[in-house]
């Protein structure tokens, strides 16, 4: 084709964010943990929900997310691993949230849950398991603000990355830059500065660490790191 083209990848890339995930912090000093992460000159916290159905764990809930909210002024990327996430929108947008992602596995009405997101003046985020394949959200690609591709099975934190995940990356990269979409494409699960410099390769831009952020010896210098991909 000659005509009515110009290029396939004139998107501009977003720049890279590091969220740190508190569930490697202290849960009995979370305000501490959100702190050590503002001091390291980061802005986005990871916040990892669990119900123990959807994932075989449990954490947290809108009440903490509420008292995190009182002490923090970071970013709250809220990720909800819930079999029924929208019965929970309407809390965890009250307590603070800034982004609230859902899961596409459990059957619910998707497209109306990241809908009343927004209408909850917050971001919105779509997440797919390790075993879910991009397809599976193409549709609702622009109707999103971020979408997370799962790097480990969700539910618990150290696990190993899953280098077959870099696929599924590129795929979703390439439909944001043919859609001139501007979705976040974020990665959790195994994320260091080696494999995240992959993720970052095959297009990610959001990057949840818990394990390796929270072990690391300069926190500073690993946010730096991952400022200059
Ligand atoms: C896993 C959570 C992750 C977890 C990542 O179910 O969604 O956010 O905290 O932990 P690491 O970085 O240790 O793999
Ligand atoms: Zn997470």
């Amino acid at each position: 084709m000659l005509l009515g083209k110009t290029s396939n990848h004139s998107a501009v890339p977003h720049s890279p964010i590091l969220a740190p995930s508190l569930l490697a912090g202290d849960h009995a000093h979370l305000a501490a943990s959100a702190r050590l992460i503002a001091e390291a000159g980061i802005s986005w916290v990871h916040l990892d929900i669990m119900d123990g159905h959807f994932v075989p764990n449990l954490t947290f809930g809108p009440q903490t997310v509420t008292a995190l909210r009182r002490n923090s002024s970071l970013f709250f990327d809220t990720h909800l691993m819930l079999d029924e996430p929208h019965r929970y929108i309407e809390a965890f947008a009250k307590a603070g949230s800034n982004l609230i992602s859902i899961h596409i596995e459990p059957s619910y009405d998707h497209r109306a849950t990241l809908a009343r997101i927004r209408a909850l003046g917050c971001q919105n985020g779509i997440v797919l398991n390790p075993g879910t394949p991009a397809e599976a959200v193409r549709d609702l690609l622009p109707e999103v603000d971020l979408v997370l591709v799962m790097t480990v099975q969700p539910g618990f934190g150290g696990q190993a990355f899953r280098p077959a995940m870099l696929e599924k990356l590129t795929t979703l990269d390439a439909w944001r830059r043919e859609g001139n979409l501007t979705f976040r494409l974020e990665v959790d699960g195994g994320i260091d500065l080696v494999t995240g410099s992959s993720c970052r390769r095959a297009g990610a831009d959001t990057f949840v660490a818990g394990t390796s952020f929270f072990s690391a010896a300069d926190p500073r210098a690993y946010a730096q790191a991952i400022a200059s991909w």
